[in-house]
């Protein structure tokens, strides 16, 4: 297994680009099995998870070419299957369970399963996709899901952390070549959503509320191929930027989007961090001192948990105490044992992790354990003094395009290690 070996203390400087969103092009891939006729989906950032995608559809029937960024998938037969090893093996993957539906009118896909940040339960997919007709088992690890006709219906979708947000695609998706007007409320409203939402709509679908918390999709008989350009990755855009900031950088990031990350972008300002827009590029650089802020992770548009992690290395280098409170996933501090190791004075207590930062960090080998937390990890190598390694990097190609290249070019020393 990779590992990354990073001498930290050198600011980050210069200009970086943002690769496509892996959260929006994993259920867009998807959602080309909807149809029979070739999808082309650009701006597909090169990530193990996509390339997993890739073969997921394969399995189920689908051809899909990878040219670059770009991606043409055709599913002009399709199987109601998914490989249970290979969904077994990615959360991300459950988003195939709609789209099979609503295409075959059947779906065996495997339970997804846990993982380090939490159950992960689907409950709300399979209570939306029952609202719609579906009829719905559990058998052997497996979802078995069947309709001889979906057909439309008002619903809720809100669960005991707020919305879902692969639980509002797998129903949308379902809901598009269903029988008559679906309503989907408390639906997710993340711009990953939307761009799903736009893509349908290329493809013929009529869904309408997107981004909002009710979703109105009115049923279509087919669906045809389409192209679309994925939004960019926020969260990327998100963990470069709290990285400029916890190295005293001064970095441009290209091609985000500044309107999803209103949030994160308010957050560092309190802590003292400068962003500036200019046209599409946004600058963060750091005038003067820090200051301890506290954050809770909310669904969107609140602060997002996937740049909880990031945050949380941001703070320990802070002077004083911080708090922030993880509200939509039950486990998501994996990362507090691996700071510590490296200085970083943290306590949980309960949902909340107390920081109380502005000790420098020094460098020590670390162990990278979900993808957010490893990119924590290796923010906090940048900014510790000595050499840090941070060891099974294969969580973070799972979510970054080359983040190690990206940061060289930025000034990180840091190196991949490949494994021998
Ligand atoms: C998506 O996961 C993202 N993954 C996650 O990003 C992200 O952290 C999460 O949304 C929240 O924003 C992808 O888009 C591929 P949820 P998803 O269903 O859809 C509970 C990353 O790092 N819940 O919105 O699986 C659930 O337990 C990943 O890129 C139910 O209770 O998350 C959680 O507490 C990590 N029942 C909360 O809702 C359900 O049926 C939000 O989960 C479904 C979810």
């Amino acid at each position: 297994m990779d590992s990354f070996l990073i001498k930290g203390g050198t600011p980050l400087r210069g200009e970086v680009e943002i690769s496509g969103s892996k959260n929006a092009a994993l259920p867009i891939m998807a959602a080309a099995l909807l149809t029979p006729d070739p999808c082309v989906i650009r701006r597909v950032p090169n990530l193990s998870d996509v390339h997993f995608m890739g073969s997921i559809l394969e399995s189920a029937g689908a051809t899909v070419k990878f040219q670059g960024d770009t991606v043409t998938i055709e599913a002009a037969r399709v199987k109601g299957v998914g490989d249970y090893e290979l969904i077994r093996k990615m959360r991300g993957s459950i988003c195939i369970l709609g789209p099979l539906l609503g295409r075959t009118g059947k779906a065996l896909v495997s339970l997804p399963g846990g993982c380090v940040i939490g159950a992960r339960p689907i409950d709300l997919h399979l209570k939306g996709l029952r609202a719609l007709g579906a009829k719905i088992s559990i058998e052997n690890g497996y979802v078995n899901a069947t309709a001889r006709k979906l057909r439309g219906a008002e619903l809720f979708l809100g669960g005991r952390a707020g919305p879902t947000v692969l639980g509002t695609a797998n129903v949308l998706m379902a809901a598009v070549l269903a029988d008559g007007v679906t309503i989907i409320e408390s639906a997710a409203c993340e711009p990953e959503v939307i761009d799903l939402a736009n893509f349908l709509n290329a493809m013929g679908a009529r869904v309408s509320g997107a981004g909002s918390p009710t979703l109105t999709v009115t049923g279509v008989r087919s669906l045809h191929g389409a192209e679309h350009e994925v939004i960019p990755d926020r969260i990327e855009a998100a963990t470069f930027a709290v990285a400029a900031a916890a190295t005293d950088g001064d970095v441009t990031i290209r091609g985000a989007r500044a309107d999803h990350l209103h949030a994160v972008l308010d957050k560092l300002r309190e802590a003292g961090v400068s962003v500036e827009r200019s046209g599409s590029a946004l600058k963060v650089s750091r005038p003067g001192r820090l200051k301890a802020i506290d954050i809770t992770t909310l669904p969107y548009a609140g602060f997002p948990t996937d740049v909880q992690a990031q945050m949380m290395v941001l703070m320990a280098l802070t002077p004083g105490i911080s708090i922030i409170t993880e509200r939509i996933f039950e486990s998501r501090f994996m990362h507090v044992s691996e700071l510590a190791r490296l200085g970083a004075d943290i306590a949980i207590e309960g949902p909340s992790a107390i920081i109380k930062g502005g000790k420098a960090l020094s460098g020590a080998p670390v162990m990278a354990s979900d993808l957010r937390a490893s990119a924590a990890l290796v923010i906090a190598g940048l900014a510790a003094r000595g050499t840090t390694e941070v060891s099974r990097v294969y969580h973070i190609d799972r979510g970054y395009e080359n983040i190690d290249g990206k940061l060289r070019q930025l000034g990180a020393k840091i190196v991949r290690q490949e494994a021998s």
